[in-house]
């Protein structure tokens, strides 16, 4: 795929020095978004539109309106050592990445005019800063989002964290789900900000994903607005690590398997699914009220081992079942609170629908998932799966502007270790 050197050079906003190059094998910077658009699966499909709009039409679609305001300066360092909170041995640093613009409500803008979501803007970075320099082990990762003198930028101030994704690359990178060569997806978050590991602290199998020295970061980032008040945030990774490769640690991975007609999944929606058609529309939005919908099974590429699963749904959600070889493994349950707006929550659309608002209903505030200290043995071949079970019959779902029940989620993240 050819893309052109001005949209490469319009949404590598801030490659820095040391952002890929293409030496050594690495990915260059074309080839890094060429890659992503052949493979949806490395990114959520809102950031994958969103490539791909720009890149299919770039002249015709402007990306955001000409604004003269300029940032706030940033009164707290980019990097920030701190004790370690969950790996009593690791490091702890803080990297600030931005400043991110997050637009007013009523600007017109890309997000609005061409994916009808009003306050959000999109941006995509080649070469964001690693939290080393020459090699390391990161042990868990968590993200956030705060204001330019380093007070969180929350909720109630109409600041919302949709998604960060980080994508590594290079010579010796493989993409943990699919197998892609050069690029991994190895973290997102969402608004419920919690640690992601690659291992376990208390585990018996010790793992962690190994940065290589020529490795570079690529992070995406769809932060959005509640309010009609532009807002400046920057977004922060808290990598818990250690120095250098550690030969006595696993290899330490995110498996993500996801529901609906285009999710993550290997192949594409061209795969056709051993359960039938989907109970999700293309734009995810459920076609019943009570369904359990499965993700396609993925193949573990080696033998190794699963230390930990857990689900993210949208409200609607019963409970978020992953199988092993067909053998239930773990039943992920939300938990539903009136002031939740925490997983899925698309709190900006508060828009009546059918007899109760957005703001009526109870919300998912928190799904926990399942650790195996020990370690589960996976062998080559082994598979995997999840079934997310959807009841807007018992808890009333999200609904969009036309009133119709609002896209759903069904997406489990495994951490795996071979
Ligand atoms: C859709 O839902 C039905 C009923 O719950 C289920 O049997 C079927 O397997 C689901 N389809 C997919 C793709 O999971």
């Amino acid at each position: 795929m050819k893309l052109s050197t001005a949209f490469i050079t319009a949404i590598a906003v801030h490659t820095a020095a040391g952002a890929a190059v293409n030496t050594d094998g690495a990915l260059s910077n074309e080839e890094i978004i060429a890659t992503i658009l052949e493979n949806p699966h490395l990114v959520p499909p809102t950031t994958y539109r969103m490539l791909q709009a720009k890149s299919s039409d770039l002249q015709k679609r402007q990306d955001a309106p000409a604004t003269k305001s300029v940032a706030p300066k940033s009164t707290v360092p980019d990097v920030q050592d701190e004790p370690a909170k969950a790996w009593k041995d690791a490091k702890r640093r803080k990297v600030r990445y931005g400043p991110y613009r997050i637009p007013p409500t009523s600007e017109k803008n890309f997000a609005s005019e061409y994916m009808n979501i009003k306050g959000m803007a999109d941006t995509f970075a080649i070469g964001a800063k690693k939290p080393c320099d020459g090699e390391c082990t990161i042990l868990g990762l968590v993200g956030d989002i705060e204001y330019a003198d380093g007070k969180p930028a929350s909720n109630s101030q109409g600041a919302w964290f949709h998604h960060a994704v980080l994508l590594n690359t290079g010579p010796q990178v493989l993409d943990g789900n699919c197998g892609t060569s050069k690029i991994d997806n190895m973290f997102m978050s969402g608004n419920e900000r919690s640690m992601n590991g690659y291992s376990l602290p208390n585990a018996k199998i010790k793992s962690g994903y190994r940065i290589h020295k020529d490795d570079s970061f690529v992070l995406t980032t769809e932060l959005m607005n509640m309010q009609d008040k532009e807002q400046w945030v920057w977004l922060t990774i808290s990598y818990e690590y250690l120095d250098g490769h550690q030969p006595d640690y696993k290899d330490g991975r995110m498996l993500w398997m996801s529901i609906g007609p285009i999710g993550i999944r290997c192949g594409g929606a061209a795969v056709k699914s051993p359960w039938g058609p989907s109970n999700l529309t293309l734009a995810q939005q459920p076609k019943l009220d009570v369904f359990s919908e499965h993700s396609l099974p993925w193949v573990a590429p080696r033998d190794g081992w699963i230390l930990a699963t857990g689900g993210h749904m949208h409200d609607g959600g019963v409970n978020l079942q992953v199988f092993h070889n067909d053998k239930l493994i773990c039943t992920s349950t939300p938990t539903y609170a009136h002031d939740g707006h925490g997983m899925g929550g698309m709190r900006k659309r508060q828009i009546k629908g059918g007899e109760k608002s957005n703001d009526d209903i109870d919300h998912i505030k928190k799904q926990e998932g399942c650790n195996f200290l020990e370690g589960r043995p996976m062998k080559k071949g082994d598979t995997l799966y999840i079934a997310a079970n959807y009841d807007f019959k018992r808890f009333p779902g999200m609904k969009n502007k036309k009133g119709e029940l609002d896209e759903v989620m069904g997406i489990s993240g495994s951490v795996v270790a071979y």
